[in-house]
């Protein structure tokens, strides 16, 4: 391809675009309402082990193969091995399967946004009519459906402004401020009434809730969190340039996301004790709750719109990721000019998100196993097309991939020691395909023990 590839500007630039990739509604609004399903605490232990055992190999592994090529997920695949061009496809596919919840989800937020800034907020006090409000709005036919085609174009102008100067400032401005945010939401929530029973729920594990899903769970909320095991790292690591220290990126990336999934928790189980609502209360649980918080401050539409601007902004920087795995690939194996691949993408996921929003009210008696289109797709993607491409992934970077590939990248071409190599490979090459094959034998219900 005649046209020179962007790259990315400095350390910090690859950290936070890999953050604004991982860090996203996967953190604020999946992982408080996965916990608690899970039984809180208990779930947090697992989820820690599963981003330590999988979801650092499988991100530098991610790494690897992005900055080795230098290309979109497919073409990177495809350079390395020929047969092992399918692992690509799989990006593409559970990309835009994630597109088609995760823009629904992003419009709900910028709805929450526009009802704090008018103020309307201030009526949201009491969670269980918060709750019938949430369910009024999502299953309305038109609503949302506005909203997620707003949060489309949205991403799509980012997009149209380029690797540089869409992803990478949005990605530098953002990410601090939501931190911020974050920190002052979760104090605030703690100090509610009965807020340490929400803390001691999150933080003190109780394993008799825990069963076989639990681990499932765990390890696709792991990697949806990181955004691995579909080749969306691939394709930003594919803009770092040589000098990128990779295990520090990849270590900064997952302490982040890991704090953020920790601050959310801790902002969201002490509100829902509080208000005394059912912490298994599912997608809902941060629409519902967060806005009774807010009410209880002074100034609480002003705190409330900050907020959910904040989620826009997260949810955002994640969309783009995943529109980019889309666009790139177009655009470089399939010939399209990036502006007209960006449109495509744009267009066919958002009629994807509209089809699935409608699964919530009108269509949804249409159901695949017993779940809506909008629950199978990302039952479907977290749950099983992340971690199958999280196992491929590892065994392609332990097993195929040459091992003198693996070192020049992990040690950034010689400049970095990396003591715990032989670590790395035994956990690509061993443990991440046995976990994962074990978890998922044992979901199926063939491998008990
Ligand atoms: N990680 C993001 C979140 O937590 C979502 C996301 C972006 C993602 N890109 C991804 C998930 C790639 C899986 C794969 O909200």
């Amino acid at each position: 391809m005649g046209e020179k590839r962007a790259t990315l500007g400095g350390r910090l630039s690859a950290v936070l675009v890999a953050a604004g990739s991982a860090v996203g509604l996967g953190n604020i609004w999946r992982f408080p309402y996965i916990a608690g399903e899970n039984g809180g605490g208990a779930f947090l232990i697992i989820y820690i082990a599963c981003i330590l055992l999988l979801g650092v190999p499988v991100l530098l592994a991610e790494f690897t193969v992005g900055r080795h090529t230098h290309l979109n997920s497919v073409g990177a695949y495809r350079t390395l091995s020929k047969r092992w061009a399918f692992l690509g496809y799989n990006s593409v596919i559970s990309s835009l399967l994630i597109l088609g919840f995760y823009f629904v989800v992003s419009g709900w937020t910028l709805e929450y946004f526009i009802t704090s800034l008018s103020g309307s907020i201030s009526e949201y006090t009491h969670s269980a009519v918060n709750a019938e409000r949430f369910a009024e709005f999502t299953t309305n036919p038109l609503r949302p459906i506005v909203c997620t085609v707003l949060f489309a174009l949205l991403t799509h102008a980012v997009i149209a402004l380029g690797v540089q100067k869409g992803i990478e400032r949005s990605s530098k401005l953002m990410m601090p401020i939501l931190f911020v945010m974050l920190i002052v939401i979760a104090a605030r929530s703690i100090a509610l009434p009965f807020g340490l029973e929400g803390v001691e729920f999150f933080l003190k594990p109780d394993f008799s809730k825990v069963t076989a899903k639990t681990f499932l769970d765990a390890m696709g909320q792991a990697f949806f969190s990181l955004s691995i095991g579909l080749g969306c790292m691939i394709t930003y690591s594919s803009y770092f340039n040589d000098k990128t220290n990779l295990q520090k990126t990849a270590f900064n990336v997952i302490a982040l996301d890991t704090l953020v999934a920790v601050l959310a928790g801790l902002a969201i189980f002490p509100a829902v004790f509080s208000a005394d609502i059912e912490p298994t209360s599912g997608p809902s649980l941060v629409f519902v709750t967060l806005p009774s918080i807010f009410n209880t401050m002074t100034f609480g539409p002003f705190w409330s719109a900050l907020f959910f601007l904040l989620l826009i902004l997260a949810a955002l920087t994640s969309t783009i990721s995943l529109h980019e795995v889309l666009t790139a690939y177009l655009h470089e194996e399939r010939g399209l000019s990036r502006t007209k691949a960006a449109w495509v993408v744009t267009i066919v996921t958002t009629l994807l998100a509209c089809a699935s929003s409608l699964s919530l009210g009108v269509w949804g008696d249409f159901k695949i196993c017993g779940l809506n289109l909008f629950d199978s797709l990302d039952f479907v993607t977290a749950n099983i097309l992340l971690p199958l491409g999280g196992l491929l992934t590892s065994i392609f970077a332990g097993w195929v991939l040459d091992r003198k590939i693996l070192r020049t990248e992990i040690s950034d071409h010689g400049s970095m020691r990396c003591r715990l190599f032989g670590l790395l490979v035994v956990l690509l090459r061993y443990v991440c395909p046995a976990l994962l094959l074990w978890i998922f034998l044992y979901n199926l219900g063939i491998f008990r023990f």
